[in-house]
């Protein structure tokens, strides 16, 4: 019966690699031959913290036993050598599916932040047992493709202990970084060296147009949505007493997503157990309206992962604090799992709101990392290389502006109502040497520009520079 298991995972992986068109499976499987499965039935999950060996086993188990609906592929190492494992539930694991969203959970990027990846591997089964029988989860695997992340820092991980609930040992990765600050950051420069884990997750997110993202976290009850750094931050860089000042002014830092931003955040705090009522974790630690804040509100921080992949990608992340105590004990879980289970599922939907659609040429090919501008919000997306756009957006009527290199810019005016996504494809019309404002050409696009904070001519091209060495990063 090994054998048998073995044969179908082999023949997962042969797939993988001919069919996946993400560029990372391949990567994953190779070391699957180990898979360890039990005798023909589920691969059981229980209610206790799992190392790094038996959360392996665990995946590996349950992409055998689901092929047809996981994929699990590794977007590189930690930095003592740990597999940093993406599973992806779906009806389609292996490949996009064009027109279908694709959203993530990235989970315990602060190793000792631990309930999160637990979760994770819970909602990877529950997805995995509830498709047959569940008409919700079916319609969300079947037009959604799912990847979960339980670890970003399975280092940190293997040296925090359970039943820590404040403190910081194993935060960090291995190098002591904290990896939740060590992103490129919009609004000031970020001096800290990328570390294995972030650039993998960079390269990860460069590669597949993700929607919406939700990052797990431990130590406080609430929903923190963009942006986590401020534009004041930056007259910071030389004053102490300045620095001081900023981290006790708890000003929101405003996206012009803000709108968009605390549904998403709502969506998650109100399907929750207890997060939605705002109740603060002990006394003196603050309370949240309704279990959602602005980040920079509660504090502001520079590097986050949050705020880059929402200016960096157009992917819309928020930062969700799952438990008051960072590591609580393993009995707890079930609690935790049954509080989050809803929240969870439903905020993933909502990669399902607003508008999505089609750039394409007078031909009705594709066009790639065509801009999309909604007016009004001063945020750049891009179109992938199926000329897919998607765009979350609360009812309303908005226009947008389309433009590519060598094409006449578009405008267009559309309606999004609440219970369904507005379909919108754009054609563009070629004119010849005309080009794009603000894209030099042969040059891809950076970082989008957001306002009302543009780079004046004081503040030095300095996104252009993390553009030359981020995005332009093969
Ligand atoms: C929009 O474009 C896509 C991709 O070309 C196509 O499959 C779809 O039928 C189009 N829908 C409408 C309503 O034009
Ligand atoms: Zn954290």
């Amino acid at each position: 019966m090994g054998r048998v298991l073995l044969l179908s995972v082999l023949v997962a992986a042969a797939y993988a690699q001919t069919a996946l068109d993400d560029g990372f499976l391949s990567t994953g499987e190779r070391a699957v031959g180990e898979a360890e499965g039990r005798d023909a039935g589920e691969p059981l999950l229980d209610f206790h913290y799992h190392d790094h060996e038996q959360m392996t086993r665990f995946l590996r188990a349950i992409s055998a036993r689901y092929p047809a609906l996981t994929a699990l592929y590794s977007i590189g190492k930690s930095v003592q050598g740990r597999d940093l494992w993406v599973m992806v539930v779906s009806a389609s694991p292996y490949e996009h599916m064009i027109g279908k969203p694709d959203v993530k959970y990235v989970a315990n990027i602060h190793g000792n932040e631990a309930v999160g990846r637990e979760l994770l591997l819970h909602l990877i089964q529950h997805f995995v047992t509830s498709y047959d029988s569940d008409p919700y989860i079916k319609w969300l695997l079947d037009n959604t493709r799912i990847h979960l992340m339980p670890s970003m820092n399975p280092d940190g991980f293997a040296i925090s202990k359970e039943g820590q609930c404040d403190t910081i040992h194993g935060r960090a990765n291995a190098r002591r970084y904290d990896l939740n600050r060590n992103f490129p950051d919009y609004f000031k420069q970020n001096t800290k060296q990328p570390q294995p884990e972030t650039d993998a997750v960079k390269e990860w997110i460069s590669k597949i147009q993700f929607v919406l993202s939700g990052s797990l976290h431990g130590g406080a009850l609430v929903a923190s949505y963009p942006f986590d750094n401020t534009p004041n931050a930056r007259m910071c860089r030389s004053s102490v007493l300045c620095s001081v000042f900023q981290s006790h002014a708890h000003s929101p830092s405003i996206a012009p997503d803000d709108d968009v931003f605390r549904h998403l955040s709502l969506i998650y705090s109100k399907n929750h157990a207890k997060m939605g009522r705002g109740v603060s974790c002990k006394s003196g630690s603050p309370r949240f309206e309704n279990g959602i804040t602005n980040g920079a509100a509660w504090y502001p921080l520079t590097g986050g992962m949050q705020d880059y992949n929402y200016l960096w990608h157009g992917c819309m992340e928020i930062t969700l604090e799952i438990s008051c105590c960072k590591y609580p004990p393993a009995h707890e879980l079930p609690k935790y799992w049954q509080d989050n289970k809803q929240s969870m599922i439903k905020y993933l939907a909502e990669a399902h709101r607003g508008a999505h659609g089609f750039v394409m040429d007078e031909n009705g090919n594709p066009v790639e990392r065509a801009a999309v501008r909604v007016k009004g919000r001063d945020v750049v997306y891009h179109t992938t290389k199926y000329g897919e756009f998607w765009r979350i957006l609360l009812p309303g009527t908005y226009r947008v502006d389309v433009s590519a290199e060598g094409y006449i810019p578009q405008e267009v005016e559309f309606i999004v109502i609440d219970s369904h996504p507005t379909l919108l494809n754009v054609t563009l019309h070629s004119a010849k040497g005309y080009v794009a404002q603000g894209r030099p050409k042969g040059r891809r696009p950076g970082p989008m520009r957001i306002g009302p904070y543009p780079s004046t001519s004081s503040t030095t091209p300095r996104t252009t520079a993390l553009t030359d060495t981020i995005v332009f990063k093969e």
